[in-house]
């Protein structure tokens, strides 16, 4: 027997209402802020990623799924959503376009990550991205949308956690005293740390395990060593926030895990849970769309894990509205009938009728009970005597009543009831 491979799973019927809810509310989201939808391939060029997201990050050095095609060229598995969006916004020329641009995509996304609740190697990412514009507003407008989000979805009681983690004028300086401050403790750091205090001392600040975790405490602070522009930036930003009474806390610790960040950084979290258990984070990346061969354009943007959204809808027992079910099952008794039943349904779905037809030759208490499972409204039925007649049997699943009628005025009441 196969299984989806590891970290993977299947969206069931079943679950589809969340999913649907979650997506409507997002593209509701998204009509109110005026984004527009962009989607980009599964795969694309490996480099893209390599050089956007960083090669000492953990989605880079651990977590693509690269391969090479038969022709040689080497693609990746979308590990993320935002560098698919500044290469295309660069390859369609929508620099040339009133600027910012606002994009937003629902994609699957792939890391070869630990999978456990929470965490799998294919999820689904609600993001949105502006790109073109440096102004702080900007900034607090993307926060904003992001907490609008899940306030929309009913998902209350989260912290937004902000940061600023300067620019490339700025951060050396402040990676210089990061690093002093962490020689002194390096050998009590966990495995992880011990390499990232090399590699990307900047992730030493979000580490979960608790000897790390201490550390951190009296870290140096990125806001303290911002350059100017940075500075006001980020002022600005706050007293924005402010004014938008968006209810957030300043942290020094939060980084992120993607390299592109430059000035604001933001996440949204559950309380009582780690960073793994995030809902959303973003943050400004004014530098990638010039990494990656275009002008110098800032941008900032968001992404939601989707599942964790779902796990959340249904911890918090959260009400979505119901599926639609087809209001008519249709069943039949004996071959002539069959033929009348079929001719049935398709004229009701002609009509925009949505109708289900008993197959198989069952007797009528299996095909009525069959209808109940999918929560049917009525069952029209046919058999040797409606043949005859020419009228069909409805019945009300609900009360049990039944009356006859000529299919017209069958068609036509269902319509109503649709
Ligand atoms: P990220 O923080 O890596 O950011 O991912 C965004 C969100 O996706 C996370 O907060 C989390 O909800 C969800 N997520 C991440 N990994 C997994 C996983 N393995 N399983 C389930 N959910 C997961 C980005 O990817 C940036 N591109 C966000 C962004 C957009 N920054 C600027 N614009």
């Amino acid at each position: 027997m196969y299984k989806a491979p590891r970290g993977t799973v299947d969206i069931l019927p079943e679950e589809q209402r969340y999913w649907r809810f979650v997506e409507t509310s997002a593209v509701s989201l998204c009509r109110l802020y005026g984004y527009q939808r962009l989607d980009t391939p599964a795969f694309e060029d490996a480099q893209l990623f390599t050089r956007s997201i960083g090669q000492g990050t953990d989605i880079v050095t651990k977590e693509m799924y690269t391969f090479e095609d038969r022709s040689g060229n080497v693609l990746a598995l979308r590990p993320e959503g935002t560098a698919p969006v500044c290469r295309a916004y660069l390859e369609h020329g929508m620099d040339n376009l009133p600027q910012p641009v606002k994009l937003y995509y629902m994609a699957a996304i792939f890391r070869y990550e630990r999978p456990q609740a929470g965490r799998y190697r294919q999820h689904y990412q609600f993001g949105f991205e502006a790109v073109g514009d440096g102004d702080p507003v900007l900034d607090a407008e993307i926060i904003e949308m992001a907490w609008k989000y899940f306030e929309t979805l009913g998902i209350d009681g989260l912290n937004l956690y902000v940061n600023s983690i300067g620019c490339k004028a700025c951060r050396p300086r402040y990676l210089e005293e990061l690093k002093r401050y962490y020689a002194s403790h390096v050998q009590g750091l966990c495995a992880d740390c011990k390499s990232r205090f090399d590699k990307n001392p900047l992730r030493l600040l979000d580490c979960k395990q608790s000897v790390c975790y201490e550390v951190t405490e009296a870290a140096p602070k990125s806001t303290d060593y911002l350059c100017r522009e940075c500075l006001v930036h980020f002022e600005s930003v706050v007293g924005y926030l402010e004014a938008l009474e968006i209810p957030f806390e300043l942290s020094h610790r939060l980084v992120r895990g993607l390299d592109y960040y430059t000035k604001t950084v933001f996440e949204i979290q559950p309380p009582g849970e780690g960073a793994q258990s995030a809902l959303g984070g973003g943050g400004r990346y004014d530098d990638l769309i010039d990494e990656l061969g275009g002008k110098p354009t800032p941008a900032i943007g968001f992404a939601s894990g989707m599942e964790r959204v779902v796990l959340n809808l249904k911890k918090r027992k959260i009400a979505v509205p119901e599926p639609s079910v087809p209001p008519v099952f249709i069943a039949y008794l004996g071959n002539e009938a069959k033929l009348e039943a079929a001719k049935l349904a398709s004229t009701l779905r002609r009509r925009e009728v949505p109708a289900v037809l008993a197959t198989g030759d069952r007797s009528l208490k299996a095909q009525l009970r069959q209808a109940n499972g999918l929560g049917a409204g009525y069952t029209a039925i046919i058999g040797e005597n409606e043949v005859k007649v020419g009228k069909v049997t409805l019945r009300n699943m609900g009360t049990g009543e039944q009356e006859t009628l000529a299919p017209e005025a069958l068609i036509q009441l269902l319509k109503e009831i649709e």
